[in-house]
């Protein structure tokens, strides 16, 4: 139809014209709207993964290795203070936390949470907060129940860097996807199941402040 054409049309058929591209046009703007307003959402944590962190609280320095395995529910954070000792702070899925050392202090704490490790989705549902540069990435960034803000690579999906709400750092160094520990070195030692050194309360949690648990998170 030419252009023209337009002013000889019937003043109802140009009423019907202009309300089908009111039509077109609105349809067009709600078809946009959502993923315009639709934040993005953190990655689920991969169901195993071994993780090398740098932990930064107030200046005081620790290097964890954490193996998160989700499919045999157990979570593992070997944490070395800087030019001190290890701590193994081992957690099971049925509720049951070992706190202990290797060295010749022989110390081991248990605790019982009602809340067994993180779920691999324990970032859902958190608040989206924009985009940011951390340790030289640019990040999407989330807070969830203002305990943790977490923030992931844009690019590879990956996580860079948490801060807990008590203000320790972490960077993760390396994320490998799929490791997993062997199974040997997931047993505490026997005199975590001994009376005369282990002790079932939580006092040892202190030392542990900050450490991603789901008691905590969930
Ligand atoms: C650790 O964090 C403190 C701030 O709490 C900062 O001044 C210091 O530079 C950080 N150290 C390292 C090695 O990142
Ligand atoms: C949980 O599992 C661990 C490892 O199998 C075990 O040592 C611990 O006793 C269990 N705790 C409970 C409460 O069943
Ligand atoms: C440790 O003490 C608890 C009760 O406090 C008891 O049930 C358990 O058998 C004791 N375990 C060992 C290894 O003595």
């Amino acid at each position: 139809m030419a252009f023209a054409d337009l002013n000889l049309m019937k003043p109802l058929s140009k009423i019907i014209l202009f309300l089908c591209l009111v039509l077109i046009f609105t349809s067009s703007l709600g078809f946009c709207k959502p993923t315009l307003d639709k934040d993005p959402t953190p990655t689920p944590w991969p169901l195993q993964f071994h993780s090398i962190l740098v932990m930064n609280y107030s200046g005081i320095l620790q290097v964890i290795d954490l193996w998160y395995d989700w499919p045999n529910g157990r979570n593992f954070n070997i944490i070395q203070h800087q030019l001190g000792n290890v701590l193994y702070d081992l957690e099971w899925n049925n509720g049951t936390s070992f706190f202990y050392t290797l060295d010749s202090s022989k110390t081991c704490s248990s605790a019982h949470v009602e809340v067994g490790i993180l779920r691999p989705n324990w970032l859902e549902g958190a608040t989206y907060l924009g985009q940011q540069h951390v340790d030289g990435f640019l990040c999407n960034v989330w807070e969830k129940v203002e305990f943790i803000w977490y923030f992931e690579d844009v690019v590879t999906k990956r996580p860079v860097h948490w801060v807990f709400y008590t203000g320790r750092e972490a960077h993760v160094m390396t994320f490998e996807v799929g490791a997993v520990l062997e199974d040997s070195k997931w047993q505490a030692p026997v005199y975590c199941f001994h009376n005369t050194t282990a002790s079932t309360d939580s006092t040892n949690h202190g030392l542990l402040d900050g450490v991603l648990k789901g008691s905590t998170v969930l």
